[in-house]
């Protein structure tokens, strides 16, 4: 049995004989997560958790994180980085953290993290290959199973400084290649277990947040007397009460926290798509969230929405267009604003820079 020290000098020569660079975070001037959630959680704010799998995303994550000077963690599902290509995204990463300096940012505090990592290999792959954080997501695993794997991980992941985000519960919705129906609440009687057996940086729960622009279906929600608009289940604070009672001060993570704003929406359905009763976590929740020991909020599907909303609308008004930079530009600006939204008035993590 090959040691981890041995298996690296192994891997460092594939690389090599591939002609592909093993590379450290820390050589793309990446940050880990772990001083900025120490902060966040003291502070009473949480962290953006953008995903990205394209240059104007990108682009509009660094603009709205650094013109705000806010940490920020730059997300990359499985499905990102097979569509974005995994070499070409370590020096988009690196690019980020030039533009965030060219933007104002001596010391920018940029996290490349992999998002529901799904295999030791793939976590393994992106240690490798200069990510500074790995989720692996074992929630779907017997719970024997899911401490087993999360504990090789990190067992591999802390030897080169990055960290390590594991899944406790069920989040209904589409993740990556899982879906699940139904979600199933954290146990808050198995925390203390799973984190000290793992060696986990952070916990990602599940307290009624869920995947995509469709979390809720119309009949677990009421209905707004005045708008007819849908208006879903409150998240369990019980459960993240719980969570927190028996991991005083740990990190917390909150996945499926996009809230779908109505406008984006509305935008999309008026200039020709169909998105029937979509619905998000309204803000004010993940506003008192961001309060507690929650201090990595996950957005994704409010970029795709504001970044469609953006691009119907160029096309419905300009039926000629055939330019990408004069929808992909609006569509920037939209997710740069919504970003922006998101930092000050739900995290709060502006002006929160070491
Ligand atoms: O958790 C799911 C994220 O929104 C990533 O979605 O797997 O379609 O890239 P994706
Ligand atoms: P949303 O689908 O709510 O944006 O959640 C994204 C997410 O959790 C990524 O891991
Ligand atoms: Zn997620």
């Amino acid at each position: 049995m090959l040691n981890l020290q041995s298996q690296r000098f192994l891997d460092r020569l594939f690389f090599k004989y591939n002609k592909i660079m093993a590379v450290s975070y820390k050589d793309l001037g990446l940050v880990n997560t772990r001083e900025m959630f120490k902060r966040a959680i003291n502070g009473g704010y949480a962290i953006p958790a953008f995903n990205f799998n394209n240059m104007e995303q990108l682009q509009a994550i660094i603009k709205a994180s650094s013109e705000l000077k806010s940490p920020v963690i730059l997300q990359v599902s499985k499905g990102a980085r097979n569509y974005a290509n995994q070499t070409l995204l370590r020096y988009m990463a690196q690019g980020a953290v030039e533009y965030a300096k060219e933007l104002g940012c001596a010391r920018p505090e940029i996290v490349l993290h992999l998002d529901h990592g799904d295999s030791f290999e793939i976590c393994k792959s992106c240690v490798d290959f200069g990510f500074s954080s790995v989720m692996i997501d074992g929630s779907a695993l017997p719970y024997e199973e899911n401490i087993a794997l999360t504990k090789k991980v990190v067992d591999y992941a802390h030897q080169f400084d990055v960290s390590v985000e594991g899944e406790l519960g069920v989040l209904a919705g589409v993740e990556d290649d899982v879906v699940a129906e139904v979600s199933h609440y954290t146990k808050p009687e198995e925390v203390i277990d799973f984190a000290t057996r793992t060696g986990v940086d952070s916990l990602a729960i599940s307290i009624g947040t869920s995947h995509g622009a469709y979390k809720f279906k119309p009949e677990q929600c009421t209905r707004d007397p005045k708008t007819g608009k849908l208006v879903p289940p409150p998240l369990a604070f019980d459960v993240l009460d719980a969570v927190m009672d028996k991991l005083p001060g740990f990190p917390i993570v909150l996945h499926g926290s996009s809230s779908v704003p109505q406008e984006y929406v509305d935008m999309i359905n008026e200039n020709g798509g169909k998105l029937p009763d979509a619905v998000g976590i309204p803000e004010e929740q993940l506003r008192k969230a961001s309060k507690s020991a929650v201090c990595k909020i996950n957005i994704d599907s409010d970029s795709r929405l504001a970044f469609t909303a953006a691009v119907r609308k160029v096309f419905a008004d300009k039926p000629g267009e055939f330019d990408p930079r004069k929808f992909c530009g609006p569509a920037r600006d939209e997710m740069e604003k919504m970003y922006k939204h998101k930092i000050v008035d739900v995290l709060a993590s502006d002006n929160k820079l070491a």
